[in-house]
């Protein structure tokens, strides 16, 4: 069994504590829904989202995600087939306010749009381990 995996950057659109618990609501019921498990790391400047699960439900997750008005400037960054799920404990494992991803300044210079798999899965990987240690809901 293979599981499909996406990747994306965004820039959120009017972010606050009841946006994002409404975009948290409705990604975990879908995502229990449609066998779907991932992390989403978000700031005020960027949401950073790995998605993994039956090709054809992350693709339809995708499209929807993507005509979202709560956020723009979307950039899908890996898209492919892994071995093994990274977060099936999680419908969506939530990572506000994260101060170890780039800086700010960085962000605004698109250090997102050109990071590669490689940067992007490292910091997936130090989410899950922080989630570990207890550091993240
Ligand atoms: C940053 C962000 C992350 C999201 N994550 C997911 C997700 O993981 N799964 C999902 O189904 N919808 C997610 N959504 C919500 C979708 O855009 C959409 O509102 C939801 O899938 C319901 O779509 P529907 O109203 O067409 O049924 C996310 C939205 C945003 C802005």
């Amino acid at each position: 069994m293979t599981v499909f995996r996406a990747i994306y950057a965004s820039r959120p659109f009017g972010f606050d504590a009841g946006v994002l618990n409404n975009i948290l609501l409705d990604a975990r019921r879908a995502n229990a829904r449609d066998g779907i498990t991932g992390a989403l790391i978000c700031r005020h400047d960027i949401y950073l989202q790995w998605l993994e699960g039956p090709e054809e439900k992350v693709r339809a997750a995708l499209a929807r995600i993507e005509r979202d008005d709560r956020h723009v400037d979307l950039v899908l960054r890996v898209a492919d087939t892994q071995p093994d799920r990274q977060f099936g404990d999680w419908a969506m494992l939530h990572d506000p306010a994260v101060s170890w991803i780039w800086p700010p300044e960085d962000v605004a210079k698109g250090a997102a749009a050109q990071a590669g798999p490689l940067e992007l899965e490292a910091i997936f990987a130090r989410l899950r381990d922080m989630v570990g240690r207890g550091g993240a809901v």
